[in-house]
């Protein structure tokens, strides 16, 4: 599958995998306070960080790994990891793999380096250290590392919205410009017509004109009501009643939508009438990908707070997870890219600006969205909205957002 976005750490929480290392049989460190510690105490300082911790001894077996390791890994911990070959137990991420093969081969460690890893598309932000006992001899190394999506997803936000108040000034300048002389070629045109009735071919050209100019226009009335600033009325809503309005609203197609709702999802404060407009246009998407008669699924679903977050970051607040998934011919790697760029279209009608708007309003919201597809494989879009927003976007929010349809 691809994926514009990764998710975000799941909440299963593995147990921690206790540290049995020959340091427990040697001399204690040096220096008067660690004197007075028992080993057991460096064992729990090194399971309860709030990284991941990975230790291995120079001959290749985990000596040490803690649970936020396993969850930000997305490995799932087993009795008998201790002692394994690390290349073993990490199998499922073979770029720690390479990157713990090359540690143990130079000398030369850098001090924080990053990696994304594959099978869950996480970034993580990494040091790698060599452990060396009181002979100073090479006894194995650690690597500690954090999750980095949220940050990324968080940096990436801010770029969007900066790219978009840019754009969105230049758009409004030009639309603003182009309004009143399309407006003024309608208004000739329509006088021109009038004095030429006599002339059936040219009031035909004439009634194109006039035809084209409206189309122009009602695009460029588009562009300025998306470019617009806009305040959100948020109030405690009910995330299934906008998808249930917005369903309703459906010019067709309503009948192909299947809505599933989890049990305790809370209230969230939002927008009712963005998110309807959200709901409506990832519904018109999906329906204008899929044939007649067939499904378009929706999963309303909560997820909570992390309680022990191993991301870099401040810790994702308790979310209402939306999902949009359909089985239509899918999107291409290429395409996916740019799905949310302002007047992206492969819709000989299409406008392209659905789901920038979805995106603008998912923003507003301080929310998050990604799309899963593939070709032939259908698409799925994804939406995580925090249940109590961020107060700045209580305040104002420098993206319009227009009801569309
Ligand atoms: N569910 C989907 N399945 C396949 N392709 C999709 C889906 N949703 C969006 N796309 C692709 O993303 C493009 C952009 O979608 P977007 O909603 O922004 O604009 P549009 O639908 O083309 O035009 P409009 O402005 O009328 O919404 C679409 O043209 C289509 O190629
Ligand atoms: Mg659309």
């Amino acid at each position: 599958m691809l994926m514009s976005r990764s998710s975000r750490a799941s909440s299963s929480k593995p147990k921690a995998v206790a540290v049995r290392t020959p340091a427990a049989k040697r001399a204690p460190a040096s220096g008067p306070s660690a004197r007075a510690l028992p080993d057991r105490f460096f064992r729990h300082l090194v399971l309860n960080l709030r990284n991941g911790v990975l230790a291995i001894a120079r001959d290749g077996r985990i000596a040490a790994m803690n649970e936020v390791a396993y969850r930000v890994l997305g490995l799932t911990p087993n009795e008998g990891d201790l002692g394994r070959p690390y290349a073993e137990v990490l199998q499922g991420c073979p770029e720690v793999v390479r990157v713990l093969q090359s540690a143990f081969d130079t000398s030369e460690l850098p001090n924080r380096a990053e990696l994304r890893l594959r099978k869950t598309g996480r970034a993580i932000g990494y040091t790698i250290s060599k452990i060396f006992d009181d002979d100073q001899a090479e006894v194995g190394l650690t690597l500690f590392f954090k999750d980095l999506t949220r940050v990324e997803q968080l940096e990436e936000r801010e770029r969007l919205r900066d790219r978009l108040a840019t754009l969105g000034e230049m758009a409004a300048a030009i639309a603003h410009e182009v309004k009143n002389p399309l407006a003024s070629i309608e208004v000739m045109a329509g006088m021109l017509r009038r004095q030429l009735t006599d002339r059936p071919d040219a009031m035909e050209t004439l009634g194109d004109i006039i035809k084209e100019s409206k189309m122009a226009n009602a695009i460029v009335v588009e562009v300025l009501e998306f470019v617009r600033p806009i305040r959100l009325q948020v109030e405690p809503l009910e995330v299934a009643e906008a998808a249930r309005d917005a369903i309703q609203g459906l010019d067709h197609g309503a009948a192909q939508v299947r809505l599933q709702v989890d049990d305790g999802v809370p209230e969230l404060m939002a927008d009712p009438h963005q998110l309807r407009q959200l709901f409506t246009n990832l519904l018109t998407n999906a329906i204008e990908a899929i044939g007649p008669g067939e499904p378009v699924d929706v999963r309303i679903s909560y997820v909570a707070e992390e309680a022990e977050p191993a991301s870099a970051g401040p810790p994702p607040p308790a979310q209402v997870r939306i999902e949009v998934r359909d089985h239509g011919p899918g999107i291409s790697e290429d395409d996916l890219e740019r799905i949310f760029s302002p007047f992206f279209t492969t819709k000989p009608q299409g406008t392209g600006l659905g789901l920038s708007i979805v995106r603008k309003v998912v923003d507003a919201h301080d929310g998050i969205i990604d799309a899963t597809s593939a070709p032939g494989r259908g698409t799925t879009f994804r939406v995580t909205l925090p249940v109590v927003p961020a107060p700045a976007y209580l305040k104002e929010s420098n993206h319009g957002t227009h009801p569309r349809r």
